[in-house]
């Protein structure tokens, strides 16, 4: 029998920004902080995707929630939406880097600019972001946690542009940790499986039979959800992590 059914966290007081928290896991990890008590900031580039999350988090319990419609491949905009929300509440205790662009496509009928958009969001994005935020962490303390995917490590039919980007990405995570841990900064990444109902799911997996065949593939033979992926960002953000 399990010690608890629901590991239990307090984030009160917590600064927490989530880029591409505006839907689907992100979204569900802004959330679980949210019913913790964390302030909560999220940005990605529809506005009106950025409003309904911001109404979304403070229904959910978060005492505030700073919103920020921008691309992640604009790194100033990156870097003034973390300076602006840093400005109004503090140090930044937990940064989740997100922010991402998928589609199946073989290799041969991807043109080099849609190779190149995953990559500028995914793995560039990461780099935006990971620069924007660096002057506004707590120092020691802050949490970092990259969105990675199985394609970082696992070659994928389809996905070349999104295995280049997400190895990228982890390879990113592992260099900052190296070089910002000794300053008290954790840098993490996390790999979630095949998420329910997300868009990521949806794009990669858009048949039954295709569906069916993923769940196979997992030990567990289902699917997550958001809040499965949010409970290892909650356990990554907190003291509970700290020598991850
Ligand atoms: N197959 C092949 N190429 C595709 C494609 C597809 N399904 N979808 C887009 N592209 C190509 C476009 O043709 C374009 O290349 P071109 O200029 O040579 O024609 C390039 O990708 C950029 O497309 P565009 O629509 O201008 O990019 P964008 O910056 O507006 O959007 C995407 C980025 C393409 C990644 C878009 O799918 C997106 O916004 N995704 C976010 C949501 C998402 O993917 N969620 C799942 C996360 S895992
Ligand atoms: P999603 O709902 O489409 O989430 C992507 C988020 O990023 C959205 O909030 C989107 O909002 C935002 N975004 C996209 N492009 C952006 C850009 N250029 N600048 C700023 N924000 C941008 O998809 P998801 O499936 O939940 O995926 C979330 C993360 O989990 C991704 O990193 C993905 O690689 C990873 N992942 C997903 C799965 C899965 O099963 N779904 C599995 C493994 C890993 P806007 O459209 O408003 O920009």
């Amino acid at each position: 029998m399990s010690a608890t059914t629901t590991a239990q966290f307090d984030f009160t007081g917590a600064n927490v920004f989530v880029f591409g928290g505006t839907s689907g896991i992100n979204l569900g990890i802004a959330e679980a902080f949210a019913k913790r008590g964390a302030n909560l900031a999220v940005a990605s580039r529809k506005p009106e995707k950025v409003e309904a999350a911001q109404e979304q988090l403070k229904a959910a319990g978060a005492p505030v929630c700073e919103g920020y419609p921008l691309d992640v491949r604009d790194h100033e905009r990156v870097a003034e939406a973390v300076a602006e929300f840093a400005g109004k509440h503090g140090e930044i205790d937990v940064v989740v880097s997100g922010a991402a662009g998928n589609f199946p496509a073989p290799a041969v009928a991807l043109s080099p600019n849609g190779f190149k958009s995953v990559v500028d969001i995914d793995l560039l994005g990461t780099f935006h972001v990971m620069k924007g935020v660096f002057e506004h962490l707590r120092k020691p303390g802050a949490s970092v946690i990259n969105i990675s995917a199985p394609q970082a490590v696992i070659p994928m039919a389809f996905q070349a542009h999104v295995c280049a980007a997400k190895a990228g990405v982890d390879m990113v995570t592992q260099t900052l940790a190296i070089e910002w841990g000794p300053l008290g900064i954790r840098v993490n990444s996390v790999i979630p499986g095949p998420i329910d109902g997300t868009e990521g799911m949806d794009r990669l997996a858009p048949t039954e039979e295709i569906r069916e065949a993923v769940v196979k593939s997992v030990p567990a033979r289902r699917m997550g959800t958001p809040d499965d992926v949010a409970q290892l960002c909650l356990f990554l953000g907190s003291d509970a992590a700290a020598y991850v």
